[in-house]
């Protein structure tokens, strides 16, 4: 009789220490943290072994008919390649090159477009654009796993929709050119000195050379914290602490990269769990660089196309700016990279930037 109440205090007691190791398992996931439903999981698994299989058969076809130079060769020689500009946008296209039209306004759900420029004609400045709004497009959260998989179901269409798509440049709606298509082009098919880290590879056969401008940073302050955000051992076995790589979200694949990060389950299991802080929480910036140099480190140069300004960020939001701040010299500045030749995107600019960017779009950004 006497011992019931003692015995609930006791066990109350006892429960404590249980409900500080369970804690971070039973608060509810924050409600941008929700967990990627099991259609929407289908869905997206269903495209992306469509991507693998018609990957898979293309090579074959092109191994049968004793004609790699179709497409699957990444070669100056080849003047069918092409690259695919992903638009990963939960808005309008502000600097889409045909301008704001009704007929490439993404749904307010749309998270994902696709453009694929044809080849460039030696003397437009800029690529004719099909804009291609990708049919699967879902809603995207900011520091959830969501924008992970708006990224794979882009590699995805981008893979199936042209074989000769052989580098695949993800931008964002506040993303700008620095230069002119002909330059981005040359840049990534042609300059044997464009990418000034790679300099002492010119012996190798060229197509070895062709690397994926990702950021990989194994460094940085925040990174354990980032690492531990879904609980300290969550990531392991597959991903341990020395593997957990932090990069910028924009970044340039190659046609190979993109079909590996299409096919990995593995780390997706990972990090497609929720944070239990969503200050903490930035999986895009961290499982593409993880991936990339778990698999091939090498094939990476382990820098970024796209400037950022990250000098008085606000919010995990890097600097923004705005019409009275777009000249000729920024655009020189922007450029200036320490890594290649030059930048070729940068981020990230108002809508509003538009009307200045297109006056000195003819005199400086497109002139190189
Ligand atoms: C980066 O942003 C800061 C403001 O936070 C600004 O003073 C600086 O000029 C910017 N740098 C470049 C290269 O635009
Ligand atoms: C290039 O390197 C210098 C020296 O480390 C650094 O101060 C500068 O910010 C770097 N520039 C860019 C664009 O990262």
């Amino acid at each position: 009789m006497l011992s019931s109440p003692f015995v609930l205090i006791f066990s109350l007691l006892l429960s404590l220490p249980i409900l500080f190791l369970l804690a971070p398992r039973i608060l509810p996931p924050r409600p941008h943290s929700i967990p990627i439903s099991p259609s929407d999981e289908l869905d997206d698994q269903t495209l992306f072994n469509r991507a693998v299989a018609q990957s898979h058969s293309n090579n074959n076809n092109n191994n049968n008919n004793n004609n790699p130079s179709k497409f699957f060769h990444l070669s100056s020689k080849n003047p069918s390649l092409k690259i695919a500009f992903l638009f990963l946008t939960n808005s309008d296209l502000h600097f889409s090159p045909s301008g704001p039209s009704s007929s490439t306004k993404p749904p307010q759900t749309s998270s994902t477009s696709t453009s694929t420029p044809t080849p460039p004609s030696p003397t437009s400045p800029s690529p004719p654009f099909l804009n291609k709004l990708i049919p699967h497009a879902k809603r995207t959260f900011r520091a959830s796993p969501t924008l992970i998989s708006a990224t794979r179901r882009l590699l995805a269409t981008a893979l199936l929709d042209d074989p000769a798509n052989a580098y695949f440049a993800l931008l964002s709606q506040h993303c700008i050119p620095l230069h002119s298509f002909n330059y981005v082009y040359h840049s990534l098919f042609l300059s044997p000195t464009f990418d000034s880290s790679a300099k002492d590879d010119a012996s190798l056969p060229l197509r070895l050379r062709y690397r994926s401008f990702l950021e990989i940073l194994h460094r940085s302050p925040k990174l354990w914290r980032r690492y531990a955000a879904r609980g300290r051992y969550a990531m392991m076995p597959e991903v341990p602490f020395s593997s957990f790589r932090v990069g910028s979200q924009f970044f340039t694949l190659t046609r190979r990269h993109a079909l590996l990060v299409v096919k990995d389950r593995t780390l997706w299991r990972k990090f497609k769990i929720p944070c239990y802080r969503d200050d903490e929480c930035y999986p895009e910036e961290h499982y593409f660089p993880t991936l990339l140099s778990m698999q091939d480190p090498d094939g990476c140069t382990k820098y970024t196309l796209t400037r950022v300004n990250w000098t008085g960020t606000v919010n995990g939001h890097p600097y923004t700016y705005r019409p009275p701040e777009v000249s000729p010299e920024l655009i020189l500045r922007l450029r200036q990279s320490n890594h290649s030749e030059s930048y070729l995107f940068a981020r990230k600019f108002t809508p509003d930037c538009l009307e200045p960017l297109m006056r000195i779009a003819k005199s400086v950004i497109f002139k190189d």
